[in-house]
């Protein structure tokens, strides 16, 4: 049931044609003429779970579970080690499930034995299942994702959400290695980034709006609930991640993702406030209708559009990109500053 599910989401995530806006594209930086800096000196080194990635770019959780799943992770971790940069596997049920498709996750790491390299499990996961989950691919640290939208639109899915907070402190406190928070698509709001920094999480990726829709995927698998009315549901990428990041909360390491799709999308979300941005529809159409080595020029071009942009603003790194002055505009300026009622 699970392994069909996984091959109906990549089917459907294809044929799905609902645009979202992540409003990345609402934010201005200014052009320097006179920038005081060489491309050859722009390096994107970034630290992340005790490594060094060598691009502030994270293949963001797909799949697993299945043969085919196999062949997309065999290239995707082919791609993320040959530009060293971390890469995080579907969600493990599956294999905690069918020890026989544990060899479609494995892979990930047999194929970059040094790489930085992420598991990914459900905020309901046992203590056990993620220690298994862990040492089923040598992971660097573990995702557990949130999506609560899209377990409701599931006739199967989760119903019930009054633990997971619990559950994720009970997790953060047995784990052995780092535990980060995603969201699916819809954003995080600034009170669930405070509730998970209070139970000890210090990296959450805000995985917003605008990008892969999870809503418009399930209403293609459901024919008895008509989840059209959500496709819009969900905090814009660029308005979770400014707000996220406005709280400064010390320690917590911010990851954009949901529709990050170009360089520009990467250096506005490094300029707003994340340290690292995470990439998954758009590279998963490159490996399915290019192939691997149209997605691995997809990637090149992403490392080397963020270079030439850091260039234009005079930044060598992406810590100086946090110090970069930004104005928004439009959509994203009328959310973030508009007065919320019943605060
Ligand atoms: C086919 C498909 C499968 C996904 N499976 C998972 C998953 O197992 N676990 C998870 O945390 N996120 C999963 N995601 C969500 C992505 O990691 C990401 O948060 C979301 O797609 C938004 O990013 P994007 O707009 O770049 O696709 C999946 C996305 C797609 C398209």
């Amino acid at each position: 049931m699970r392994q069909f599910r996984k091959q109906e989401h990549i089917e459907n995530f294809l044929k799905s044609s609902f645009r979202g806006n992540t409003l990345l594209d609402q934010i201005f930086i200014d052009h320097q003429s006179l920038p005081g800096v060489s491309l050859d000196d722009v390096d994107l080194k970034t630290e992340f779970l005790g490594k060094t990635a060598s691009a502030p770019i994270l293949i963001n959780a797909i799949t697993g579970g299945s043969d085919f799943s196999k062949t997309i992770n065999n290239a995707l971790a082919n791609i993320a080690h040959e530009f060293n940069i971390p890469m995080a596997v579907g969600s493990q049920t599956i294999a905690l499930e069918t020890p026989s498709t544990i060899e479609s996750f494995s892979i990930v790491r047999r194929n970059n034995p040094n790489g930085i390299i992420l598991s990914n499990l459900n905020g309901n996961s046992t203590i056990d299942d993620v220690k298994k989950a862990v040492e089923m691919i040598g992971a660097d640290g573990i995702q557990i994702h949130l999506n609560v939208p899209q377990e409701l639109s599931m006739a199967e899915g989760d119903k019930d959400f009054r633990y997971i907070a619990e559950n994720i402190s009970k997790i953060v406190e047995a784990s052995t290695v780092p535990v980060m928070v995603k969201e699916v698509g819809f954003g995080m709001s600034t009170k669930a980034i405070k509730e998970l920094y209070d139970i000890g999480i210090r990296i959450v990726d805000i995985s917003g709006y605008g990008g892969t829709n999870f809503m418009e995927i399930e209403n293609m698998r459901n024919p008895h609930l008509d989840t059209k009315q959500l496709y819009r549901w969900g905090i814009p990428t660029a308005l979770s991640l400014l707000e996220a990041s406005q709280l400064e909360l010390p320690d917590l390491k911010l990851i954009a993702s949901g529709g990050v799709a170009s360089g520009l999308d990467i250096f506005h979300s490094l300029v707003l406030g994340a340290s690292m941005a995470g990439i998954c529809g758009e590279l998963l159409r490159y490996v399915i209708h290019g192939g691997p080595e149209q997605a691995r020029n997809y990637i090149n071009n992403l490392v080397e559009q963020l270079k030439r942009l850091m260039v234009l603003v005079g930044s060598t790194n992406v810590e100086q990109l946090h110090s970069v002055p930004f104005r928004i505009t439009g959509t994203l300026k009328d959310l973030y500053t508009a007065p919320r009622f019943r605060q």
